[in-house]
């Protein structure tokens, strides 16, 4: 059998053998025994078996903390491992890191005992405390001072309900009036300022349609008057005014509309005698026919006209002089000399005939 075939047997039962047989920490048991000979890197030798190094050890001899070879072999020295002064070291890799200028005092190069301002001391290190925390102290988020004093409490160091918070320099920014409350932005109102209306749709606070602002501090909404549909600077300057009160604008006023009256805050509609009237229906300024005459604010037929069923002045019949009711039903004749007046009829005296002139 060659050489190299001897050897390479030889190399073969070794790790079938210690496959079965010897412990994982050891290299080589003795013989056939699991007794260790020499152990794994990163074990050490006590009696015939293997113990683990402790970290940062990345070997060890002796016992477990007396290092033969450390993890960071750059920053650590044998036989204790620890990071080179101004290093702290990392307890999860066992590697040293540069000291942060956070730790304030240590115990020893690798355990601060207490951190900078704005730090919170985490286990053996510094974490940083979560903003709006200014100072921490267990947790990064539990703050005994904060960021903004002025608008901020701890220990959470929100901003109080009408603000929000910049989240750049993580100071308190009051929501914009007429916002109550905002999110995101100042302006991007959740709710809206006592009086003030939300549109949910652009998230704005404004007055009412029929609301005017006044200029109070802080600015309030108030009702226009119930004559105005809008209005500006005060309740009774209106812009348009409420449909159906029979009401136009004239000079920032709801007036009553030609032809109604008003009482109290109504309007009503005048007499159709009326083409005008004040205080009352029958009480007309101008009449509505040409044929009336108006006396002491009423309208009253001109002599020789009577009032028929639509209020309009109509011409009595011949020969009546003057009529009531209809055309026919005399109150006066004509020729009252020669007439008499019988039931609304004019009849001609004894001796004379009626002779019409114009027909
Ligand atoms: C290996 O075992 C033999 C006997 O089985 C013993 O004589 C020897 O000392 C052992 N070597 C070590 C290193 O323990
Ligand atoms: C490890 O060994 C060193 C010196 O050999 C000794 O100073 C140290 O106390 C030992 N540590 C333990 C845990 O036995
Ligand atoms: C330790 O190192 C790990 C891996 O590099 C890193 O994620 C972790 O932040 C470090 N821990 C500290 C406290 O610096
Ligand atoms: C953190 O607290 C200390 C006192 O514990 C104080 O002197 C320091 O001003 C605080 N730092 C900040 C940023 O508020
Ligand atoms: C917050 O820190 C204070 C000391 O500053 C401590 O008394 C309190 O228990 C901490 N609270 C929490 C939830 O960690
Ligand atoms: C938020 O803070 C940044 C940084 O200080 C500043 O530039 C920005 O103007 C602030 N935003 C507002 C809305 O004030
Ligand atoms: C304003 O008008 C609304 C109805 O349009 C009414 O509910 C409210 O009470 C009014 N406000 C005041 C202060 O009169």
């Amino acid at each position: 059998m060659r050489r190299e075939n001897i050897f390479f047997l030889l190399i073969l039962s070794e790790i079938l053998y210690q496959t079965y047989c010897c412990p994982t920490s050891c290299q080589e048991c003795n013989g056939s025994s699991q007794n260790c000979n020499t152990c794994k890197p990163g074990f050490f030798k006590s009696g015939n078996d293997c113990y683990a190094c402790t970290k940062p050890c990345a070997t060890c001899s002796t016992n477990a903390t007396t290092c033969s070879t450390c993890v960071d072999t750059a920053n650590q020295l044998t036989p204790t491992c620890a990071c080179n002064s101004g290093l702290v070291m990392n307890t999860s890799t066992y590697f040293c890191e540069s000291c942060s200028s956070n730790c304030q005092v240590y115990s020893s190069p690798t355990i601060c005992t207490q951190c900078n301002d704005g730090y919170w001391l985490n286990g053996n290190q510094c974490s940083p405390c979560i903003k709006p925390c200014a100072n921490c102290s267990l947790s990064g988020s539990n703050c005994s001072t904060c960021v903004d004093t002025a608008n901020q409490t701890p220990s959470s160091c929100n901003c109080p309900s009408n603000y929000i918070i910049n989240t750049s320099n993580y100071f308190c920014l009051q929501c914009q009036f007429p916002c109550a409350t905002c999110q995101t932005t100042v302006s991007y109102c959740l709710t809206c300022a006592t009086t003030y209306t939300i549109d949910s749709s652009t998230h704005t606070c404004s007055c009412q349609n029929n609301q005017y602002e006044v200029n109070s501090t802080p600015k309030t909404c108030q009702n226009c008057s119930s004559l105005c549909q809008t209005c500006k600077v005060s309740a009774n300057n209106c812009g348009s005014c409420v449909e159906g009160l029979h009401r136009y604008l004239d000079n920032n006023q709801c007036i009553c509309r030609q032809g109604y009256f008003q009482i109290y805050t109504q309007c009503f509609k005048c007499s159709p005698k009326c083409f005008t009237c004040i205080e009352q229906r029958n009480k007309c300024l101008i009449c509505s026919d040409p044929n009336h005459q108006l006396i002491l604010n009423y309208c009253i037929c001109k002599v020789g006209y009577y009032e028929d069923s639509s209020m309009k002045c109509s011409q009595c019949q011949f020969p009546c002089a003057t009529c009531i009711d209809n055309q026919d039903y005399c109150t006066s004749c004509i020729y009252q000399d020669y007439q008499s007046l019988i039931e609304g009829q004019c009849i001609c005296n004894d001796g004379y005939q009626l002779y019409q002139l114009f027909q």
